[in-house]
């Protein structure tokens, strides 16, 4: 940035990885002409091997992981004005979903050092209108799962896991989305596997597969006959095409997530020994951890450098850090708006939401001063390549009183 060479001059791994098997898969999908779910056994097979991959007994497959979170609070039984706890620290569909089923989010502010919602703040939120926790695994990191569920169950609420960063992570030897009532997954362009968009609803309960899996096609009974709807749904089916690149996809996952822990494992231990440098911290339960991206706090204070700048400066030596989100989700627009579009006719209502009011600080000062991410696929090259990352944060550190 100012004027030396890059550290790094050589882009690192590409996303989406693929291979001959995708490009088969793909060709075979067109050459059967069975391109939607019922044609074949791509999505139904996808739906086995990932629901089998994370613990789980049933997988409904969707188009995208916002459908799948939307769909999983239907099958629960969410009604309008029912309220449901996450977290301000996440991307806007754990949220959007709660409205598109007219209930109120409620947000729970999260831990310094995980980014994931806090345990500790979660009772004072509940109230008797509250139905639902949605913990986001955010970066891949488990949300602490355990008092979320004593919680949970202390107050009758139902857990429903974005696991939209959680693919093959697992919580004491569980699958992360196979430990709540029920665990939503992403398919989309940046995810861990990915068919450019897709989701999975993961559960252990019949009852609310089979419930699931009626409302993401048109509310059609399991086992009851076509054209017998006796609820109202829509059609949320993932196609053939998606199915199969996911299993594919899904072939590659293990393979990754061990490669992307040992990377991240020297990374973090690099990055720790720089001052103002905090990577997300991993907690004993995480018996694998999915490392969605590599999220680190920065100390502007001890750096002496706004994050702007130092974001800038990386990406000078060919590093891609990113500071991530800049708003928490209760100081976005839509929620400080007076109404909300189609949804919510009895929120609007409702006084007793005022999102200008919500007070989130450790999520606020994430987004406006310290959260920082890089993208897993830096975690897929090679020792050499976490080296070129970690000796490029101290050459900015080094040189920091010229960034300033
Ligand atoms: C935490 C989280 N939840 C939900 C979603 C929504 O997934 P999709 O983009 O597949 O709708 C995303 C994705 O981008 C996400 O990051």
């Amino acid at each position: 940035m100012l004027g030396g060479r890059p550290r790094r001059e050589t882009p690192f791994s590409k996303w989406p990885i693929w291979g001959h098997e995708e490009e088969e898969a793909a060709i075979r999908v067109v050459r059967s002409g069975s391109w939607w779910r019922y044609g074949g056994l791509d999505v139904s097979g996808f739906e086995e091997e990932f629901a089998a991959y994370h613990g789980a007994k049933h997988g409904i497959a969707t188009t995208s992981g916002t459908v799948a979170l939307r769909l999983a609070l239907w099958t629960a039984g969410l009604k309008a004005g029912d309220e449901v706890i996450l977290p301000p620290y996440t991307f806007l569909a754990t949220a959007t979903s709660v409205i598109e089923q007219n209930a109120k989010p409620v947000f729970v502010d999260v831990s310094p050092d995980t980014y994931n919602l806090d345990p500790e703040l979660i009772e004072a939120a509940i109230t008797p209108r509250t139905r639902a926790i949605v913990p986001v695994h955010f970066a891949g990191r488990a949300a602490d799962l355990d008092p979320i569920l004593q919680i949970a169950e202390r107050h009758g609420l139902t857990v429903i896991e974005d696991s939209a960063h959680g693919h093959g992570g697992a919580w004491n030897g569980r699958g992360l989305g196979s430990i709540g009532a029920m665990g939503c997954f992403s398919f989309q362009a940046s995810k861990n596997i990915t068919a450019g968009e897709g989701g999975i609803v993961l559960t252990n309960d019949e009852a609310l597969a089979d419930q699931c899996r009626a409302l993401h096609t048109y509310g059609r009974r399991v086992g009851g006959t076509n054209y017998e709807q006796d609820q109202m749904a829509s059609n949320y089916r993932m196609t053939a095409f998606q199915g199969a690149i996911l299993r594919c996809q899904l072939a590659r996952l293990a393979e990754q997530t061990e490669l992307r822990e040992a990377n991240a494992a020297r990374l973090t231990a690099r990055l720790s020994q720089i001052p103002g440098i905090a990577p997300q911290r991993r907690g004993d339960e995480e018996t694998r951890k999915a490392f969605h991206l590599f999220l680190f706090r920065l100390d502007e204070q001890v750096w002496g450098v706004r994050r702007k700048r130092f974001v800038e400066a990386l990406g000078a030596e060919g590093i891609p850090v990113t500071a991530g989100y800049q708003t928490p989700l209760h100081r976005q627009a839509f929620f400080t708006l007076p109404e909300f579009g189609p949804y919510t006719a009895a929120f609007d209502q409702d006084p007793t939401l005022d999102y200008r009011q919500v007070n989130c600080p450790v999520a606020e000062h994430a987004c406006t001063s310290e959260g920082c991410w890089m993208h897993h696929a830096v975690l897929l090259g090679t020792e050499a390549d976490v080296d070129a990352i970690a000796d490029s944060f101290e050459k900015v550190w080094e040189n920091r009183l010229a960034l300033a």
